[in-house]
């Protein structure tokens, strides 16, 4: 996905309420599951560091990507104020250009919805995982409203259903993933009318 939407958005990203205690709720949940464990992670589409940035004390190493220029660059600012070396941000699509490095942790927080081709992403980050690796997705359940409802956002999912996203991953060399309900937030539709979108945190281990 063009990261042009994101890019209008990465100065302002962070001063949205909503965003970081979601993100803060994601990166208490996945720092949970880690439980002390120091690793070398990738985290996918990790816009201006919301979640990667509350996990770095977990991190030998961590590669973070995204495909919005402003956003890597929200996310290398940041770093240099915080003096944070071990986080190294990076402006790539790892789905047409895949790294050459293997992680311990692949995680990812709200990108997901907006990758068109599932299978093909999650083939991606499944062989950037080194075997016995643990992979985290935090994403909204399926809903029949849509969170985006302005289309400036281009293409995206509805949320994921988990069942199918299990038996998919299982399929995919993954052990049966475990699903945490993290949060849920409240929206409007274009017509006024508030919605409940819940999100999970999906993690499974890489078997093969
Ligand atoms: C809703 S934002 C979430 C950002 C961050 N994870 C957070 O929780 O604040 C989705 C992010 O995914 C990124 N993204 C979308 N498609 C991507 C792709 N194919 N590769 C990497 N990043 C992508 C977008 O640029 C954007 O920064």
């Amino acid at each position: 996905m063009a990261g042009s939407h994101f890019d209008t958005k990465a100065a302002d990203w962070d001063s949205n309420n909503r965003r970081r205690i979601l993100a803060e709720k994601v990166a208490a949940a996945i720092s949970r599951l880690l439980d002390g464990k120091q690793l070398k992670a990738l985290e996918f589409g990790c816009g201006t560091g919301l979640v990667g940035l509350e996990l770095a004390q977990f991190f030998t190493a961590m590669t973070a990507v995204d495909t919005s220029k402003e956003m890597i660059r929200v996310l290398t600012d940041k770093l240099q104020e915080r003096g944070i070396t071990q986080i190294r941000p990076l402006q790539q699509d790892i789905v047409t250009e895949p790294l050459s490095e293997k992680f311990q942790l692949v995680f990812t927080s709200m990108a997901l919805h907006h990758v068109q081709d599932i299978d093909g992403v999650l083939h991606v980050l499944a062989d950037h995982l080194e075997p016995g690796g643990m992979f985290a997705i935090a994403d909204l359940d399926e809903n029949e409203h849509s969170f985006h409802n302005d289309h400036s956002h281009g293409f995206t999912h509805n949320g994921f259903n988990r069942d199918t996203l299990a038996e998919k991953l299982q399929s995919f060399g993954f052990s049966v993933p475990e699903f945490i309900d993290v949060h849920t937030m409240l929206r409007k539709d274009k017509d006024g009318n508030e919605h409940p979108f819940t999100v999970f945190l999906l993690s499974c281990y890489k078997i093969k």
